[in-house]
């Protein structure tokens, strides 16, 4: 292909600051990698906003194009594993982090960070799940696979209106699960149960509560996205054999804690990093859901913006203001 200019979002350093703005960028400047993808949808996820404000633990080097999910087209392919007008997804990995990323029309992978698009799935829906939603379902997907027996299960969710909490909210409500969602934004209470919770708390109803390292039972499993404080709070007050999975550190990397939940009650503590997750567990999310796993309110999840409302985007979720998912249209 002739070398040729395409729209990106550029992060760079402007004095103490960083900005991001969109530039025409050249195909000429990507890294030179097996698949070059014409990327239709990206979604914003946390990690973005961070590589986009200079965050060397996530992106050492700048101008840089952050966005960690891309979906597409390929448009040139040096792999046997993937032909040209091949529809995509690529999630993590390094891309958006140190490889430009999904907020440009084109990125530039090697062939084993992809997944095919899996039959059922539109590469819009599949970046209204993005890695926000696939982290959400393999920590579903732990749970589901763990021993406890109930006729009609309950799941805590925290961070319930974030990326990962309202796609969790979604997909447990979607098999069968009675969702308790916690949030700071009563105000989006409705939001949450049009995704099928059940019960909408304020999160200092999870937080407030003794210092006691075992307090009484109100939840068999939970999906934290939140960390720090209220995951210490959470293993205090889920139930004998329950389970915990957590993915995220919005109020920090300590987690300081008690045992006795573990020895006395057998709760279960699991990490989810989709981020490095083994490619046969992505590809079998990814086919469950495009079928099975496909939340009936996938389509109330995301808001579709372009390119340029990625700025203010980015300042919202970093304030914490941001409310389900966001979706990059770059067509
Ligand atoms: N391990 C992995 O593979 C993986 C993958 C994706 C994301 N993550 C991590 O998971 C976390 C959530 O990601 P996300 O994309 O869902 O982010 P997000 O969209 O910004 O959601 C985070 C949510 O946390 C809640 N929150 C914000 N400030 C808080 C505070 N001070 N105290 C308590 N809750 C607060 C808010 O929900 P409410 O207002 O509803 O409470 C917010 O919407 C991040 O730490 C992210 O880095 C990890």
């Amino acid at each position: 292909m002739a070398d040729e200019s395409y729209e990106a979002i550029v992060a760079e350093q402007v004095g103490e600051k960083f900005t991001q703005s969109v530039k025409e960028c050249l195909l000429s400047d990507l890294p030179d990698n097996d698949v070059l993808i014409r990327v239709h949808y990206s979604s914003l996820n946390y990690k973005d906003a961070l590589s986009a404000t200079g965050h060397k633990g996530i992106t050492k080097f700048y101008p840089f194009t952050p966005g960690i999910d891309a979906a597409g087209i390929v448009a040139i392919s040096n792999s046997a594993l993937f032909s040209e007008g091949d529809e995509v997804i690529v999630t993590s990995y390094d891309l958006g982090m140190n490889t430009p990323g999904g907020f440009g029309q084109y990125i530039s992978v090697p062939a084993d960070w992809i997944v095919p698009l899996p039959k059922n799935l539109s590469l819009k829906e599949s970046m209204t799940i993005g890695t926000s939603g696939l982290t959400a379902a393999i920590g579903i997907d732990k749970l589901t696979r763990h021993s406890f027996n109930q006729d009609s299960p309950e799941a805590l969710v925290t961070g319930a209106t974030g990326g990962v909490g309202s796609f969790a909210v979604a997909l447990l409500a979607h098999l069968n699960y009675r969702v308790v969602a916690a949030t700071g934004k009563m105000d989006q209470a409705d939001f949450l149960t049009s995704l099928g919770a059940g019960t909408v708390i304020h999160r200092d109803d999870v937080l407030n509560v003794p210092e006691n390292p075992l307090l009484s039972s109100r939840w068999p499993a939970a999906i934290d996205t939140v960390g720090g404080k209220i995951l210490d709070s959470i293993l205090r007050q889920v139930s004998h054999n329950g389970f915990v999975a957590c993915c995220g550190n919005v109020l920090g990397n300590q987690l300081d804690t008690s045992i006795l939940p573990f020895i006395l009650r057998g709760i279960t503590l699991a990490g989810i990093d989709s981020g490095i997750a083994r490619m046969e567990l992505r590809k079998t999310i990814w086919n469950k859901l495009a079928d099975e796993w496909k939340p009936a309110a996938l389509h109330k999840l995301a808001r579709e913006v372009k390119l340029h409302d990625l700025p203010k985007e980015i300042e919202a979720i970093l304030n914490g203001k941001q409310i389900g998912k966001v979706l990059v249209n770059l067509l």
